[in-house]
């Protein structure tokens, strides 16, 4: 007789047991209110493995009585859901008013040029992503700025960004 043999739980980096475990907390009485909790279990997905799979969406979809087109409408409307790993480092770049006007967009065309990444892009080694914010991040009087990780640098040349970003490729290789 042949094996029996199971698909490994885990793909791309997302314990599917793990979002099968939590999506057995959302115990919806009816469809209606599992239409509600979709946006709640993506974000609790997306919270603990920084971004939601193919796989994760269809879980969700099928736990809440959905479709997977609708999941992957939702995870591509709002800006806070990611569909891929992010890097080991996270980068929002702001592009708000304040800082588009102090040159914000030197520093997207920087990222595209020298690094090939575009919005929501990880530089080649998976050392950081890198995302462009549209709204302010606060800190408008160092325009123009970038949240690394917990930190704010501010006053960013193309120069200054090379720096950084280089710094933070070197030391996460120097830690794998
Ligand atoms: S617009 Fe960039 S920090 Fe305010």
């Amino acid at each position: 007789m042949a094996e029996v043999v199971h698909a490994p739980a885990k793909t791309d980096g997302i314990d599917l047991d793990y979002v099968r475990t939590l999506m057995a907390h959302f115990e919806p009485e009816d469809w209606q209110e599992g239409q509600e909790l979709i946006l709640s279990a993506l974000q609790e997905i997306n919270e603990h493995f920084g971004y939601v799979s193919v796989e994760a969406a269809e879980i969700v979809a099928e736990r809440l009585g959905t479709t997977i087109n609708r999941i992957y409408g939702l995870l591509t409307f709002y800006a806070d859901f990611r569909t891929q790993p992010r890097g080991k480092h996270f980068m929002l770049m702001c592009h708000g008013m304040s800082c588009y006007v102090m040159g914000s967009q030197k520093l997207v065309q920087e990222m595209a040029d020298k690094y090939g990444i575009s919005d929501g892009g990880t530089t080649a080694g998976g050392e950081l992503t890198i995302q462009v914010v549209n709204g302010c991040l606060g800190a408008c009087n160092q325009s123009p700025v970038v949240k690394l990780d917990d930190d704010y640098h501010g006053r960013l040349t193309t120069e200054s960004f090379n720096e950084l970003v280089q710094r933070v490729i070197a030391e996460t290789a120097q830690e794998q």
